[in-house]
């Protein structure tokens, strides 16, 4: 399964992280299966293992996508009612800091992303070089997921927090992009976002807004694929 992509991060630097992730997951463990087309490598790494008679895993999707990439690969389903957290989950990124905090949601799958996030015990984020910014908010927009009748209400705040918000419409679709719950995406640009965590609460507490893609405090690990074809280790401090 393919997803589209904003980076020019290489297929093979996707690949090497993926395998490196996959290569961490043990025999028993319940892993939250990330969205998108770094998050997709990981997914094929594992369904691999899991064929080969390596592993038994059971894995909680984060969307659609990821549901429908695990059933390719092999990977045998659970919802978070039948499992007591999750061992390791791994995810793409749009933006990471130095201190691991993340933009997500591209593929506007960012709200489920950071259910199983947050519900896991370790939290592996998968990028290439060319999304590690120092400053949140400088290079990739917030996506803010909102319910269609707040549309309007939820931009004016959104702007009065200094953000400029604009709906995001479907590629091959006509209209507004509708997400895994029925719900439209804002992609909000700020100049820079100077406190992330106040930031993220502040969205948070719109009514309308269903979750956003700022991720504050939840990755343990990333793992960034270089150029040269090494892949870096960052370890939450
Ligand atoms: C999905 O909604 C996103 O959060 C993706 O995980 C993120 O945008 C990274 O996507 P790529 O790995 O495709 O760049």
């Amino acid at each position: 399964m393919r997803a589209e992509t904003h980076t020019t991060m290489s297929e093979s630097a996707k690949q090497r992280v993926g395998d490196v992730v996959a290569g961490w997951v043990e025999d028993g463990m319940t892993v939250g299966l990330g969205t998108g087309s770094t998050a997709v490598r990981a997914i094929e790494a594992l369904g691999r293992r899991v064929r080969a008679g390596e592993l038994d895993v059971r894995g909680v999707a984060t969307s659609f996508f990821a549901e429908r990439a695990a059933r390719e690969a092999g990977i045998r389903l659970a919802t978070l009612d039948e499992t007591d957290g999750i061992d390791l989950a791994f995810d793409g990124a749009d933006e990471v800091t130095p201190d691991l905090t993340l933009i997500k949601g591209r593929g506007a799958a960012h709200a489920r992303e950071k259910i199983v996030a947050a519900a896991s015990r370790r939290f592996v984020v998968l990028v290439d070089a060319g999304k590690l910014v120092d400053r949140l908010g400088t290079a990739w927009p917030v996506p803010v997921e909102v319910h269609p009748m707040a549309v309007a209400p939820v931009s004016r705040a959104l702007r009065a927090m200094g953000g400029d918000p604009v709906l995001r419409l479907g590629a091959r679709k006509d209209g507004p992009v509708v997400t895994d719950q029925g719900f439209w995406v804002l992609d909000v640009r700020f100049d820079g976002i100077d406190d992330p965590a106040e930031m993220d609460r502040r969205i948070k507490m719109l009514p309308g807004v269903f979750d956003h893609g700022i991720f504050v405090g939840l990755a343990t690990d990333v793992l960034v694929g270089h150029e040269d074809g090494s892949v870096e280790h960052r370890a939450r401090a």
